[in-house]
């Protein structure tokens, strides 16, 4: 077969037997991938067409160091040469995931004890909520169990965490979500604040209501609050002043469990190692996973304090074992891939870097409010938000059909960027940690090109 036949051939098998996440089944199913990505190297990413785009998305938030590596390659060669497997159940382990626990436990936000690791977000945020519910029996308290969190936030799609995710669309029609997971607004001031309202107005506003809750509900069945420091899968929002001051005064106030999503904010997104620092946040306990490995390999990791280890070990003594675990949890390849690329980090001064070069990237993308489709840009790091509406003084959005946002994600990506358009018409931009100041400037003139082509579409 030449190269032309095998592309169509792939792009057929595809169509006719994969079954795509997140993905509208039927345009799949009629019309096949979107895209078929073949290679990448730095901050690009190349099509089976030829097409060679600037990643503006980092992949989904993850190929933090772009689409090649060396050291990561060669990291992951070694550990499957020496040991491509060995299970973490039973008390067994390997040296890889020994050091890795203690490494990254002493890198946290706030000190973290104990890690414990999974392949993905979601397994460590559904392994969080069960930790909580196991700890909970441990303390004589069964009925703390109800989870709050925000409209908009994602924390995975594993049953328990998606039903902490506050996004409609993955709970219709699965009968989801569970009961108890209760949901809080999300705190995106240019949409939802009123009209004269204050950004520090608008904080204690949602703290109020974080409050009124707890109170309707009873502090004494509240098992944790969830948050990412700032909402990505939501469409990147970062929160006004004062939000995670007055936020996180609730949650002293009534002892809540804070457990804090770092998936996308951990490592560098924000031009500190966590979210939690860019915020001040205090958490009990904290979810990572993407750029732990800078996604050369699917890794996530959970950490929590030594009490709440010592509470589940009084059921384990009872039950004699924790009954729960993955079979791929803690990979002595991931855990070569993750240890190789935080001495990566560390090396190339990550944070550093990231602090430079999102100077520039904020300047630019902040230059872009004043584009007539662009209402609000709010960003921190290489991590930004913007929402596009029909007249951003009176806050009137576009018409839905209209997928303004979809037109502009679409039109970047025929000029050479990969963006992300999530509703309600907000583009998500996160470009790799690794990008230089001319990559950004190219990256945002072809954003600029492109609203200005949809621009002209519906002015
Ligand atoms: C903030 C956040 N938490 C959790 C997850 C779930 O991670 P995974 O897709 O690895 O299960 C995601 C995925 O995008 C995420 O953005």
């Amino acid at each position: 077969m030449d190269g032309t036949s095998l592309d169509n051939a792939l792009h057929i098998y595809d169509r006719d037997h994969h079954i795509h996440g997140q993905t509208n089944l039927r345009q799949q199913s009629e019309n096949g991938p979107t895209v078929m990505v073949t290679s990448g190297n730095g901050v690009r990413f190349t099509t089976s067409d030829g097409h060679t785009l600037i990643d503006g998305f980092s992949g989904l938030g993850c190929v933090s160091l772009g689409y090649h590596n060396d050291r990561l390659a060669e990291a992951a060669k070694r550990q499957m040469d020496t040991l491509p497997f060995a299970p973490t159940f039973y008390g067994r382990s390997h040296p890889k995931i020994a050091e890795l626990a203690e490494r990254l436990t002493s890198m946290a936000a706030v000190p973290m004890d104990r890690a414990m690791f999974q392949c993905s977000g979601s397994e460590a945020n559904d392994s969080i909520i069960k930790f909580l519910w196991y700890r909970n029996i441990a303390r004589g308290e069964p009925n703390r169990r109800k989870i709050i969190s925000r409209w908009r936030g994602y924390y995975g799609n594993t049953v328990a965490a998606v039903s902490a995710s506050g996004q409609p669309h993955m709970h219709a029609k699965f009968g989801l979500p569970l009961e108890g997971f209760l949901k809080l607004s999300t705190p995106n001031y240019y949409l939802a604040h009123k009209d004269g309202e204050s950004e520090e107005e608008f904080s204690a506003r949602m703290a109020k209501e974080f409050e009124e809750l707890v109170i309707a509900e009873g502090p004494e069945t509240i098992a944790a609050f969830f948050a990412e420091p700032m909402q990505s899968g939501g469409g990147a929002i970062r929160p006004p002043e004062g939000y995670w001051d007055s936020m996180q005064a609730v949650i002293r106030k009534y002892d809540i469990h804070f457990h804090v999503d770092e998936v996308v904010c951990g490592f560098g997104r924000t031009g500190f190692m966590w979210g939690a620092e860019a915020f001040g946040l205090k958490p009990d306990s904290t979810s990572c996973a993407k750029a732990l490995t800078a996604a050369f390999f699917p890794m996530s990791a959970l950490m929590i304090k030594e009490d709440f280890y010592q509470d589940m070990m009084r059921n384990s003594d009872e039950v004699g074992v924790l009954g729960h675990g993955f079979t791929y949890a803690g990979h002595p390849v991931g855990a070569a891939v993750a240890l190789e690329a935080l001495q990566i980090y560390k090396d190339m001064d990550l944070i550093g870097h990231v602090r430079r070069v999102s100077k520039r990237f904020l300047e630019r993308c902040n230059a872009l409010a004043d584009h007539p489709l662009v209402a609000d840009v709010r960003g921190i790091g290489l991590f930004c938000g913007f929402q596009l509406m029909a007249d951003k003084k009176n806050r009137v959005p576009f018409e839905p059909g209209l997928k303004v946002g979809v037109r502009a994600q679409d039109a970047a990506h025929d000029l050479g960027l990969y963006l992300r358009s999530i509703p309600p018409d907000r583009i998500s931009f996160m470009p790799p940690l690794i990008i230089e100041e001319d990559e950004i400037d190219e990256a945002v003139d072809i954003f600029k090109n492109a609203l200005d082509s949809v621009w002209e579409e519906v002015r």
